[in-house]
């Protein structure tokens, strides 16, 4: 009797314990999400690269010793690569990585939108001013944020799992790129997955899904009732809802992302840190490469700054250049790989000529400014409940990136292959516009207040991204110097048959209509846009004030490719189907670069299957000709 008391006492102790932990917990959270965005509200971006600058110029490079394989860059791909050629332990792996370990307050997903984007997590790159898009922006300069840490940009992105339309792959075999069909890849997508199906309602093709591999991918729930009302829709305009990453596309889903309960799966956390313990893997953080350094047409070293201090670091095997679509063109270029004539009006000497080395610029679009609101209202969770529904259950508003848990993948009249989507809707409530993300974006205010949404707990947008355009940007240096930002110009909805307006045109459209279905029509969904004051000259919703518009409300979707573009020739291309870089013997490029056509979905996982597929390459090579 006294026992059973003295236990029921005791279990009773124990859960007020811990809920008083879990509270003091949440204040802990509290506190640090507090702090940080404090901080975020005044936080400036650099302008170039000079905090990592050597105290002595003129010192020659530290020896840092040799490794069979050195990988520049840590994030979404090159964390991945680094991994898997660590396996193997006869190889010395190093990993060159500009930024820092993500810390605690990256690690909750919400964080990103909220605070991690206006930090020392993003390089803070803005585009050069831009004539005919991005005019909503301040300076007419595209944002361009990119992750600088171990991680990446999946240290500040959506975490959006998705992974492409078959038709995708199939055309980057036929573009003279054996091996990249989808039947290729597919393995490289399953190997990288761990499936954790969180949402029992939401359907999944389990033929498509492993649950064994490093990288976690969960559904967020709760889902939110304007989601439901978004599904609805599009099965009211004959849309299935399904597995848009099982064995067909065209549909409607809740998302699947990268979490694991509820935390962040940047690339680093999920592929990195649990191999750090191997003795023959050694991850430099806060180092930036300046330049890799060739013999005739080998790779021998690759230099870079640690705390003011050069290295130089011995190169056995490869070099594999991983420091993602917009710096990788840029170590190329300053390392004398490149259009030659760019590099000689630097005076870089000039070690391969590869005229495609930052060319070929393309992204999806984003069309913002299709703002609704309903009668639909749901409430906003106050911080406290957020961070402890985070806490004990992983689920909930802090394990979600942003408010935005649906996603549709169509085809309009645009595309011809059957079965091949050519626009992507993501479907968001409350205020996707969060501070930092306006303090990164940076919209001008007469623009923000036409697309801004007017009703935090009824209002919802939903983002159209067309996803096959024609449109090229460029990379090139601004100067030789490493510590400068290189010159970015997205150059969107340029393309001289106006066919990337068209889709968007299309896009929105597409939006309307389907906002006009009956599940739409239930909650009273209304178009709350505000007409442009710079487009007063032309009649509201007319092409015409759409045509206008797309040059302040339409930006790239932070989907950069290309720019050192896998294929058949040294021509149009800068590295072959094996990653080579061509006229090179020992340096791979594998990164959201290379990819030749841009795919129907986000591109973080194939950046993943890139590394894994890559790492397989690699080994193949060095493993079978031993
Ligand atoms: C805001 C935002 C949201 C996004 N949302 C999604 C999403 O939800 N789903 C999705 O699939 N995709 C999303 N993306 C896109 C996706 O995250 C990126 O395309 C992908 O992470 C790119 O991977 P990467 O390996 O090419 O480059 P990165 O992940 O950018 O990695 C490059 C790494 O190299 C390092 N580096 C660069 N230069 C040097 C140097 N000189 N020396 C040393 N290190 C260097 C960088 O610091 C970085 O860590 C989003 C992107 C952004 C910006
Ligand atoms: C914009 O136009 C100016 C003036 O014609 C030109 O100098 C500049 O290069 C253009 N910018 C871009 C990004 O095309
Ligand atoms: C699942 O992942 C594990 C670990 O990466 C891998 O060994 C296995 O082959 C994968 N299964 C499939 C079906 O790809
Ligand atoms: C927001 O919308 C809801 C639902 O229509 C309404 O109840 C609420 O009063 C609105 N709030 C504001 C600030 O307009
Ligand atoms: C939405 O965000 C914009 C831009 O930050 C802001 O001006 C607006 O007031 C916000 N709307 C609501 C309802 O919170
Ligand atoms: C939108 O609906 C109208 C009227 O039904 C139709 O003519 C048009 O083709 C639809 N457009 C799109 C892009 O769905
Ligand atoms: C919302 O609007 C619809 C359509 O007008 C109406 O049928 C419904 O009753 C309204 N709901 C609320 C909660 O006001
Ligand atoms: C928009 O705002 C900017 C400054 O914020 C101003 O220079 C510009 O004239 C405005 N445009 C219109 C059409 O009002």
């Amino acid at each position: 009797m006294l026992k059973s008391c003295l236990l029921v006492a005791c279990i009773q102790l124990m859960q007020l314990a811990r809920a008083a932990c879990t509270s003091c917990m949440v204040d802990v959270y509290e506190n640090l999400y507090k702090t940080a965005f404090e901080k975020s509200l005044d936080y400036e971006f650099p302008v170039d690269s000079r905090s990592h600058q050597a105290i002595s110029n003129t010192a020659e490079p530290t020896d840092f010793g040799d490794y069979d394989f050195v990988v520049i860059g840590g994030g979404s791909t090159g964390a991945v690569l680094a991994s898997r050629l660590s396996e193997i332990p006869d190889w010395k792996v190093l990993v060159i990585e500009a930024g820092d370990w993500p810390d605690e307050l990256v690690s909750i997903t919400s964080a990103s939108y909220k605070i991690t984007i206006m930090s020392d997590y993003n390089w803070g790159y803005y585009s050069v001013p831009q004539n005919n898009t991005c005019l909503g922006f301040e300076g007419n300069r595209c944002p361009l944020p990119r992750g600088k840490g171990l991680g990446g940009t999946s240290l500040l992105n959506a975490l959006i799992y998705v992974r492409g339309n078959r038709h995708d792959f199939k055309k980057w075999c036929d573009m003279g790129n054996p091996g990249w069909c989808y039947e290729d890849v597919l393995p490289y997508f399953l190997k990288s997955e761990n499936f954790h199906l969180t949402n029992k309602d939401a359907p999944v093709d389990a033929k498509y899904h492993n649950t064994s591999g490093p990288l976690w991918i969960e559904q967020p729930v709760p889902l939110h009732e304007h989601h439901k009302v978004f599904l609805k829709a599009n099965e009211e305009m004959g849309y299935k809802i399904r597995d848009v990453n099982g064995e067909e596309q065209i549909g409607a889903m809740p998302f699947q992302i990268n979490t694991k309960k509820g935390r962040r799966q940047d690339s680093g956390t999920a592929f990195l840190k649990p191999v750090l313990d191997r003795t023959n893997l050694n991850v430099m953080h806060n180092s930036l490469a300046t330049k890799i350094v060739f013999d005739g047409q080998t790779a021998v070293e690759v230099h870079f700054l640690n705390k003011g201090i050069k290295y130089k670091v011995g190169v056995k095997k490869e070099v594999i250049l991983s420091a993602g679509a917009i710096n990788s063109p840029q170590l190329l270029m300053l390392s004398g790989v490149g259009p030659a004539e760019h590099l000689q009006e630097l005076g870089i000497k000039v070690v391969a000529d590869l005229p495609a080395v930052g060319q070929s610029y393309s992204d999806h679009l984003q069309v913002h400014g299709l703002v609704f609101t309903s009668n639909l209202s749901e409430p906003i969770p106050p911080l406290r409940k957020s961070i402890k529904e985070f806490l004990e259950q992983g689920t909930g508003d802090w394990a979600e990136a942003a408010p935005t848990q649906a996603v549709g993948y169509y085809r309009t009249r645009l595309e011809k292959t059957p079965g091949y989507s050519d626009l992507e809707l993501s479907f968001q409530d409350t205020n996707a516009t969060t501070d930092a993300m306006s303090n990164c974006y940076r919209w001008k205010s007469n623009v923000s207040s036409s697309i801004s949404i007017v009703n935090a707990s009824s209002s919802f947008q939903i983002f159209a991204t067309p996803l096959h355009t024609n449109s090229l940007g460029q990379v090139t240096l601004k100067s030789a110097d490493p510590l400068d930002f290189p010159l970015v110009d997205p150059n969107i909805l340029s393309d001289e048959e106006g066919q990337d307006f068209e889709i968007v045109y299309e896009a929105i459209q597409f939006v309307l209509n389907l906002t006009q279905q009956e599940a739409f029509r239930k909650i009273d969904a209304k178009f709350s846009h505000q007409p442009l004051l710079e487009c007063s000259d032309e009649e509201f919703m007319t092409k015409d004030y759409w045509r206008c518009a797309a040059k302040y409300i339409v930006n790239h979707n932070n989907h950069p490719v290309s720019t050192c573009k896998m294929g058949p020739d040294s021509k149009g291309n800068v590295v072959d189907h094996t990653l080579k870089v061509y006229g090179i013997a020992n340096l791979r490029v594998a990164d959201a670069s290379v990819i030749p056509l841009s795919t129907s979905s986000h591109i973080n996982s194939i950046c993943y299957m890139i590394g894994e597929k890559g790492a397989d390459m690699i080994k193949a090579d060095w493993l079978n000709s031993i």
